[in-house]
């Protein structure tokens, strides 16, 4: 089974953190958002990825190669932004032969049973299958109206409040038929979103996949911060990397992860819902909690940190409080 993901976004509302490099390469629980998708494909049974890329590409390929936990990884590379659905048309020679196959968008987290909306899709015999998540506020997403039967009657993307025709949500994850890659137009940069959902709907050929599971996309730093806790609980415990250096009257409350090369000092409490990357200092007296911490960082004696993402080679001094977002 093959998969195509989406990579290749500037990641704008997460900068400056996606100025140094590209939105799936940013960690979650100290491994890259691409890898928990990449590993999830895997036991799903997808041996062949597609990862469409362009801002950064080279970033993704020095980190995956040509293999990663037992698939194959192409790229397929933009010459200028093809927006989310002109990838899927560029990718046309990797797909457009045999079975049906999988799209992800790539900044999002879930634990959804690929198996069972692969059987839904074969099932209904549609065109195209989209995974629906429910959300208090669908404002900022594409929401659906289904029939009985599950099939998408109107998608309309981000609909004004008061007008949504329902708070299922498109979740990012989508099964295509090949026949899809004849609704994308050639050439340009096409939004499957307002180009391609809706005239499927139309025709009758989409289908929706309610999930209940895990589902979270890290787009803005307060998504990301939340997928770092999920993750984390999800993970269980607290998990220390090598060469960490913790003194005994230090505590780390889980769920809590520590990189490797890690050094905290004396009376500091860490945790819980903390992700401590590599060659971090942590001084006496500390409280870190809910946050994220990227490599090489040093923070002084009786700091705290609450809520919060410092980048990386940051020099938190002494005495320094940083409160929530
Ligand atoms: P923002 O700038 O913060 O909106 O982030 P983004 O650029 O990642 O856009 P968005 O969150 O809407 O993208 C959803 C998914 O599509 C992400 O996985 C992106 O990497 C991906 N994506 C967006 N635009 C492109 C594109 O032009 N080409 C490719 N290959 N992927 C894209």
């Amino acid at each position: 089974m093959k998969a195509l993901v989406l990579a290749g976004g500037f990641g704008t509302r997460l900068r400056p953190l996606s100025c140094t490099r590209p939105k799936l390469l940013i960690p979650v629980a100290n491994q890259p958002v691409i890898d928990w998708t990449l590993r999830d494909l895997s036991t799903h049974g997808v041996d062949t990825v597609i990862l469409a890329v362009n801002y950064m590409a080279e970033a993704f390929v020095r980190y995956l190669g040509p293999t990663k936990f037992n698939m194959g990884i192409l790229y397929s590379r933009e010459e200028r932004p093809l927006g989310t659905g002109g990838p899927i048309r560029r990718a046309e020679g990797f797909l457009k032969d045999g079975d049906p196959f999988l799209v992800l968008n790539g900044d999002v987290i879930s634990s959804i049973d690929y198996h069972r909306l692969l059987e839904f899709h074969r099932e209904n015999g549609g065109l195209a299958t989209i995974a629906l998540h429910e959300v208090p506020d669908p404002s900022r997403f594409g929401a659906v109206e289904l029939d009985s039967r599950d099939r998408v009657r109107r998608f309309v993307e981000k609909p004004k409040p008061g007008e949504e025709p329902s708070n299922l949500v498109n979740a990012g994850i989508y099964v295509f038929d090949p026949k899809v890659i004849e609704y994308i137009p050639e050439g340009r940069s096409v939004s499957t979103e307002l180009e391609v959902f809706p005239r499927l709907a139309e025709e009758g050929q989409l289908y929706g996949f309610e999930f209940r599971d895990l589902w979270i996309d890290i787009g803005m730093p307060e998504d990301y911060l939340k997928a770092n806790a999920l993750l984390l609980g999800r993970e269980n415990g607290t998990k220390f990397g090598q060469d960490v250096v913790l003194d005994s009257s230090t505590e780390v409350l889980a769920p809590s992860v520590i990189g490797n090369n890690v050094k905290i000092g004396g009376k500091s409490l860490i945790g819980p819902n903390c992700t401590i990357a590599d060659n971090v200092e942590i001084g006496n007296g500390c409280r870190i909690e809910n946050s994220i911490i990227f490599p090489g960082t040093i923070i002084g004696d009786f700091t705290s940190v609450k809520g919060a993402i410092i980048g990386e080679n940051v020099m938190l001094e002494r005495w320094v409080k940083i409160e929530e977002e």
